[in-house]
């Protein structure tokens, strides 16, 4: 299952990512987290030492190895040179597994130990201000969605994203690449803002989004959220003081969290898994090969020098049980 958490800056994407994230592991789940924010805070939230998170390897430096990898023998994709972020799998090229051991794992993921069980950690890098632009081709998370593109996973299996909510996610069509959007948002008219730009664009593609509400204190703040995001509106979660203990660098064992935030956590999970039966492969090809035309047209083909709209291969539908070469 692959999941997002999107919001403003401060919204508490993170905070309830990593809270969501062991959850997982607590139960057992193999996870993957992935840290795809503007602010790389997913590891300390995770409770890596600053020097670990900060040592961490970045997704946007190794992209020549992961287009080596994932395009493996596909003849459509003969150089790692002409791959972009949107580049499709096709015949030959390689995916990837939730649980394997890979190139792009060993050279990106690090484990990270929790209560319960270690998760796999990647991250992107941290971004600058080229990233914050609208240069498509210096896309930090153009790693990322290259991974969910040839990423076949089931159910019981996860893939958690830390991202914001930035145009460049949904330009490259980032933001139809996982099975459940959580939207994380305080009650506020800030906060809210962004739910309806990403609703328009989620209606549009069929996007499974979710409101999480956060750093709510009351029925007013609850009343306040459900008028203003309707039946989006999933759980809220008020302050946690186990996580201002986290913060303050004193970790308490997982099961001393909060029961309303173990109860709200257990909701997250629950809409996220009923998502897996109607989950489409089909469509999901089909959208990623949507959105490579798009970036092809509007700056790959130019900035390749090659047609890559033949990049796509129109008899291959990523799913479950597709055999891939070693
Ligand atoms: N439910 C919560 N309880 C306590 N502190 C929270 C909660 N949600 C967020 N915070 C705090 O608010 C700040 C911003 O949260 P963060 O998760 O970093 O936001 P984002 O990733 O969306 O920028 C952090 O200091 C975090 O610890
Ligand atoms: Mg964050």
């Amino acid at each position: 299952m692959k999941i997002a958490f999107v919001g403003k800056g401060g919204s508490g994407k993170t905070t309830l990512s990593s809270l969501f994230i062991r959850h997982l592991a607590a139960s057992g789940a193999p996870v993957i987290a992935v840290d795809a924010d503007i602010n790389q805070h997913l590891g300390a939230a995770l409770g890596l030492e600053e020097a670990d998170a900060a040592a961490l390897p970045a997704l946007g430096e190794h992209l020549p190895l992961i287009k080596d990898h994932l395009r493996g023998s596909n003849p459509r994709n003969s150089s790692a040179g002409t791959m972009i972020k949107t580049t499709p799998p096709g015949e030959g090229s390689r995916l990837l597994r939730v649980q394997e051991d890979n190139p792009v794992y060993d050279a990106c993921a690090r484990p990270v130990e929790l209560d319960g069980g270690a998760v796999r950690l990647m991250v992107t890098g941290p971004f600058t201000d080229a990233d914050l632009g609208v240069a498509c081709y210096h896309s930090k998370t153009g790693a990322v969605e290259l991974c969910l593109n040839h990423l076949v996973d089931g159910p019981d299996e996860y893939v958690v994203v830390d991202m914001t909510a930035g145009s460049d996610s949904f330009a490259s069509g980032m933001f139809t690449r996982f099975d459940m959007t959580f939207l994380v948002a305080e009650p506020t008219r800030k906060g809210v803002s962004v739910h309806r730009q990403y609703k328009e664009y989620a209606r549009d593609y069929g996007v499974e989004l979710k409101v999480v509400g956060n750093k709510v204190q009351g029925q007013d703040d609850i009343d306040f959220l459900r008028a203003e995001v309707g039946d989006d509106l999933l759980v809220t979660v008020g302050q946690s003081d186990w996580v201002r203990a986290m913060e303050k660098g004193r970790p308490p064992r997982f099961e001393l969290l909060e029961e309303p935030h173990h109860e709200a956590l257990r909701r997250l999970r629950s809409a996220a898994d009923a998502t897996y039966a109607r989950r489409d492969w089909e469509r999901y090809t089909r959208q990623m090969v949507h959105f490579h035309l798009k970036n092809a047209r509007s700056w790959g083909n130019e900035r390749t020098g090659a047609d890559l709209a033949a990049q796509v291969d129109p008899g291959f539908v990523l799913r479950e049980g597709v055999t891939a070469p070693a």
